[in-house]
């Protein structure tokens, strides 16, 4: 190709980052708004990210403020540096492997093999968990933050068996995790003390405080906590009925029964509003005997025997395989196990006991057209925006 002389838009970035490195100097203070010219060429030498910060504003829709959600106050600088974290294989021992390797955007940040490989090719005992919450990931799923829950001991905690408390557990447990990242904290800061994008963005972050494995991780949580997903065309029909019982004009009659069957099925559990969750914990009857005991495995009792946590079901149709063992590779599978498949735990949830016996499993002996309704409404939980926006994808070059 002949080359062609430049456009003046193009020498224009050199202009400014000689001109802004004389107004750096006199001017010590930071600038929390933009990156000047001199910390943006710093960033771009190894990530595309924007000359202005990204904007994480989280802005929720009426049907979920009218019930009470609060939308996450995010700071950008914060959640930009989390998002660089999530996406760097620096947090891992031998550099293979970041937050993403697992948790895949296009796929709601949840991974679709049963179990993931680690930094050292090892699998994780458990499938990996989605991401995407509905007000924001940590009061979704979490109690700190406030959100839906009236007190702490209510709250979702994190893992199939809850037994991180916070985002900032969960995180530093998976990093140290000998399977997933296997990477001591005090070691982590170390390397990433070393990487200059790191000095600008901790210090938009956090001013002058330095690097430390604290701030580090309550980076990653914000940006985790921007995770908003509330664009699925389950959350349209809500907006323009405000009640999750009636039928939505937006679905097809098919996914219209297939809501009516969730919402007297499954609901109790997993929601009416997909938002908020009803059961923390529960046994749903895949096994009479669990090879994996879940939550028992914390507590050590036997009335937590193969009790897991309650997954989200949103974006529920990107996120198989399917239970904390990934066991179900399709929603048909899913439908048939709750149809026809319950077994006869000790700790099997009343809810999915026969009503009228609450001794054996419960039967739905739903139609084949029926399960396919089922499965259908399932499918209008994906939120195509969410898994599609740039804000959250890999920043590194
Ligand atoms: C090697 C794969 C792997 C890597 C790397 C990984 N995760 Fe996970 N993540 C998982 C698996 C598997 C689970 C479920 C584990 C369990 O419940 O025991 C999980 C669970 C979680 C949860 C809990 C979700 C919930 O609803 O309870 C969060 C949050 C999370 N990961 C965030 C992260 C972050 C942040 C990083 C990077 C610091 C990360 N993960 C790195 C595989 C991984
Ligand atoms: C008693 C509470 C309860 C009820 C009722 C219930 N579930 Fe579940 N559901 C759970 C639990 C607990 C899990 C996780 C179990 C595990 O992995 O061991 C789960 C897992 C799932 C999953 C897999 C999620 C994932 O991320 O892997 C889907 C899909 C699902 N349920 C759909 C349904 C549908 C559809 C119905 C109604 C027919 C239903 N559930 C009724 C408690 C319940």
């Amino acid at each position: 190709m002949q080359m062609r002389k430049l456009p003046w838009i193009a020498v224009l970035p050199a202009v400014l980052v000689l001109g802004l490195n004389a107004c750096v100097k006199d001017n010590v203070s930071v600038n929390t708004q933009y990156y000047t010219a001199e910390e943006f060429a710093t960033l771009s030498a190894a990530l595309d990210l924007p000359a202005e910060p990204i904007d994480y504003t989280v802005v929720l829709p009426v049907h979920l403020t009218q019930q009470g959600f609060k939308a996450p106050i995010i700071n950008n600088h914060k959640a930009a540096l989390g998002r660089v974290l999530f996406y760097d294989k620096n947090l891992s021992q031998n550099k293979t492997v970041s937050c993403a390797s697992c948790h895949k955007q296009e796929l709601a940040f949840s991974d679709d093999k049963a179990f993931s490989e680690g930094f050292d090719g090892r699998h994780t005992k458990r499938n990996s968990l989605a991401l995407a919450a509905a007000a924001n990931f940590e009061t979704s799923y979490g109690g700190d933050g406030g959100g839906s829950f009236s007190s702490f001991s209510e709250a979702v905690r994190f893992f199939w068996d809850e037994r991180a408390n916070s985002i900032l557990e969960q995180s530093r447990m998976t990093i140290q995790d000998d399977i997933e990242m296997g990477m001591p904290m005090h070691e982590v800061v170390a390397r990433i003390q070393t990487i200059p994008h790191y000095q600008v963005l901790f210090r938009k972050a956090y001013g002058p405080t330095g690097i430390s494995e604290a701030l580090l991780l309550e980076a990653i949580r914000e940006f985790l906590n921007s995770f908003v997903s509330v664009n699925s065309k389950f959350d349209e029909g809500l907006a323009r009925t405000n009640d999750p019982f009636s039928d939505f004009d937006i679905f097809t009659s098919q996914e219209n029964i297939g809501k009516r069957i969730y919402m007297e099925n499954c609901a109790s559990c997993h929601s009416h509003n997909l938002s908020t969750a009803v059961e923390n914990l529960a046994n749903n009857g895949l096994d009479a005997y669990y090879t994996d005991q879940g939550r028992a495995l914390v507590t050590g009792i036997s009335q937590d025997e193969g009790i897991f946590k309650v997954p989200f079901l949103r974006n529920i149709a990107l996120t198989g395989p399917y239970m904390h063992d990934g066991r179900f590779n399709t929603l048909e599978e899913v439908v048939e196990h709750y149809n026809s498949g319950i077994q006869d735990h000790p700790n099997l949830d009343f809810r999915l006991r026969n009503p009228f016996t609450l001794t054996d499993p419960k039967r739905l002996e739903l139609t084949d057209s029926q399960k396919q309704a089922l499965v259908a409404f399932l499918h209008t939980l994906t939120d195509e925006e969410f898994v599609a926006d740039v804000r959250f994808m890999d920043p590194f070059k």
